[in-house]
Order: structure tokens, then sequence, then C-alpha cells
């Protein structure tokens, strides 16, 4: 049987919005940083305490809870027809540095509540429904963003690169794992590879940008997400004493860093489009004493566009600036490494449709817009359709503690969701 629709007027759909919220706030508290900063990251005491409360609360909900090698949390919902290919929705909930309590997590505690909300209303889905929590959408332990959602659409290259990737403490992958109680051995990466499971997959995030806010509108429908490239780069010099090297003898890698901080950003300005963007938000200098000239220098650089190529462009720009910028301060470019540079990601049609017959039932306004952030979503597209429902946030923030979504715009993204998983479980 279909979602059961109450004619006139928009379907009910009994969200509990109160303790929605009372879970992200309870979930806000597994945290290394004070309140209202949050700080979760991969493997750490408080992010394994974390997917307890999560996989509790699948269990609560009746869903069936399996993890893979790498921590990707499942919780499912049979369907009438346990033969096909699920309808799947989630997101993550580490959280980077001093950051807030609802980027990632709406999407995970959101799509248990659309659960919720499909069972309260005695609805019983065709297609099996499932939930998942992707481990490490966030690159702040290991570089690497999106890991869980990367490996699950069967990158080989993240499977090789995991053997040797360690942290900044030195701690391997392999290890850190481990002592989060995940047992990986070589073997165990293929298995953590999806294709063909699902046949939808949705993402409910709060847009991290102000558009919805500043126009008044309830809903974005995404249709395409940006793409993402991330560098890491290294210059070496001689270092040496503050005042007794002179500056004629100066190979400075602190400078050659800065210089190409502002190179980055000129680049990123060139490309003549606002879609274009470039940050600087690693630079760390060796040794790091104020009478010490910089004989060390990192530099992590994002950068992102709708468009493929031209981010392509500004990526090989920077490479070039690199090299010459080593070449005219006499210091050594040990390492110009890309970890990642990914193509966008187009939402599947069909699911734009059913996202936007939803808003419409819900009577939401909404709107069609891209995401410059990127979310485990790109990952996903590569091995299902997919789409993506945005929320309001106060004043765009995100990524800071000041970080704010209402518990109505909540409840209104959690209808969406919940009707269109029903719809796309029927089709
Ligand atoms: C997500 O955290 C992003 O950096 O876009
Ligand atoms: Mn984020
Ligand atoms: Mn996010
Ligand atoms: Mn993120």
């Amino acid at each position: 049987s279909g979602y059961p629709t109450h004619a006139p007027g928009p379907p009910s759909l009994p969200v509990d919005a109160e303790g929605l919220q009372k879970q992200i706030d309870e979930l806000s508290a597994f945290s290394d940083t004070p309140a209202p900063s949050v700080t979760r990251v991969l493997y750490s005491d408080k992010d394994v305490a974390a997917r307890r409360y999560i996989k509790n609360l699948m269990e609560k909900s009746g869903l069936s809870v399996r993890e893979d090698a790498v921590g990707n949390i499942f919780g499912r919902w049979n369907g009438n027809d346990v033969g096909l290919a699920a309808v799947a929705t989630g997101s993550h909930i580490d959280a980077i540095p001093y950051s807030g309590k609802y980027d990632g997590v709406v999407g995970v505690l959101g799509a248990i509540e659309a659960i919720n909300v499909l069972k309260r209303s005695g609805f019983q889905p065709n297609r099996s429904l499932e939930v998942i929590m992707f481990t490490s959408e966030e690159p702040t332990r290991f570089g690497i963003s999106c890991l869980g959602s990367r490996l699950m659409a069967g990158s080989e290259g993240l499977a090789n690169a995991l053997k040797e990737t360690v942290d900044a403490q030195n701690i391997s992958f392999f290890d850190a794992a481990r002592a989060a109680g995940y047992h990986i051995d070589q073997e165990d990466f293929r298995n953590v590879f999806l294709k063909d499971t699902y046949s939808s997959f949705l993402e409910l995030h709060i847009e991290q940008g102000p558009i919805l806010e500043e126009e008044g509108v309830s809903i974005g429908i995404v249709t395409a997400i940006a793409a993402p490239a991330s560098i890491k780069v290294e210059f070496e010099g001689n270092g040496g004493h503050a005042g007794a090297v002179l500056m004629p003898a100066r190979n400075d890698a602190g400078l050659a860093a800065a210089e190409l901080a502002l190179a980055v950003e000129k680049h990123v300005l060139e490309s003549g489009s606002t879609d274009t963007v470039g940050t600087v938000g690693i630079l760390e200098l060796h040794p790091g004493a104020i009478n010490s000239i910089p004989s060390k220098s990192h530099v992590e650089i994002d950068t992102r566009d709708i468009d493929e190529t031209r981010r392509n462009i500004v990526v090989e720009k920077i490479h070039q600036s690199a090299i010459s910028i080593a070449k005219n301060r006499r210091v050594r470019l040990s390492e110009f490494k890309i970890i990642n540079q990914d193509p966008p990601a187009l939402s599947a049609e069909p699911i734009i449709k059913a996202m936007e017959h939803a808003a419409r039932q819900l009577n939401l306004s909404h709107k069609l817009m891209i995401s410059r952030a990127y979310h485990d979503s790109l990952f996903m597209a590569r091995i299902s359709p997919m789409g993506m429902i945005f929320i309001p946030c106060y004043k765009g923030y995100s990524h800071k503690p000041e970080e704010f979504a209402s518990a109505e715009d909540i409840a209104n993204g959690v209808k969406v969701l919940a009707l269109t998983l029903a719809k796309l479980s029927q089709s």
C-alpha cells in the first residue's frame, strides 16, 4: 500500500520536533571542546560514545543495525520486497574542531526521526529503507574527506592509501580504527565497497550558506554538488637565527608559504567566477619560535568550483606558483601532494521531482540550488541516484559554534525527507 495521504490538505506527519532537538543537544555533549563548540574527531573516545548513542537510537526505532569494517553504520527497516534495492538516507556526525552541533547531525538524527514518523503513520515500505551514518565525512584526522562514503563508492585509491595513512600524531589509520573497536585487515576494505545496493540515496543537511534564510524559503532542493580539491604543500629552507642571519642570506620557508597563500587567492580570483573559491586553512611553521627563521612550512589548500575544468586550472596554477616561489626563494618544494581532486555530482532528476512533489504536498516553499559544501552525497552519487534536502540555518553560519537551525526548520526537513523516502520506496 502507498503512503496514507489524507485528502484534502497536506499529509499529517507527526514529527517529534522537541525530542529531536533533545537528541541534537545530547549528541553535542560528546565533544572534546566546551559548549557551545563541538569537536568530535574520528575514532576518538567521544566519537565512539556518539556512535553508541546513534546505534542505540537506531535499535530503539526497530532498525536492524550493522557496521562495516571502517565503522559506517547502517540501520535497516525491511520492506515488503527485500529482494529490491533499498532506499537509503543519512549523513555524518563527526565535527571539525570548534564547530557546531547541526552539520551532518541533522541528517542522521533527522533520518532516524523520519523513519519514526513513517512508522507512527502506519506506513509499510515496499523497498527496504536504510539509515546510514558515514564514517569521517570531515578530513580532520587523516586529511581525507568523506572517508566512509568514498570507500563505500569503491575508491581503490583510498583503499590503497589507507594502508600508509597516519594522523598528526603518527598513529596509523589501522591502529586508530582498532582502538575504536574496528579490526580492519586488508581484505575488509573490499567488504566496504557497495554496488547496486541502493535505488536512491537522500541526504538532509543544513544549507551552510545564507540563501534560504535570506529569501525566507523553507526547503532547498540540491541539483548539484560543487567539485572539491585539496592539496598539501611543504617547503624547506635552511632556517637559522632571527638576528644573526642577514636578509640576503635567508631562504625562509615561512615566507614561501605566505606567498603561496596569496597566490591561491590570486588564482581563484582570476577565474572570473564567484563560484570559484580557495582557502588556506592550515599554515604551520617549524620550529615555530619567534627568534628562529622557519626552516619548514606546511600549507593545506582547499579549492572548489561547480565547474570542474575551471577548478582544475586553479589547481595547476597553484602548482606552478609553488614551483616558482620555491625557485625564487631558494627553498625546496619537498612536497606538493593533491589529496583529492573530485568531480562534481548531479542529483538524479526523478529524485529532484520526488523532493519537489513532497515540498509541494506539505505546502513548504522551496527552491532549486547547488551545494557549495561537499557531502557524502558527492560519493553516494557514484553508486546510486542521489538527492539532497537543505534547510535554512542562522546567517548561513557553519563550521563554527554559532551554527544554528530552528526546530521548526529541522522538522520541515524531516517531513520532506519522510515523504520522499515513502514515495521512493514504493517505486
Ligand atoms: C564539508 O564539511 C565541507 O568542507 O564542504
Ligand atoms: Mn562540515
Ligand atoms: Mn556536513
Ligand atoms: Mn563536511
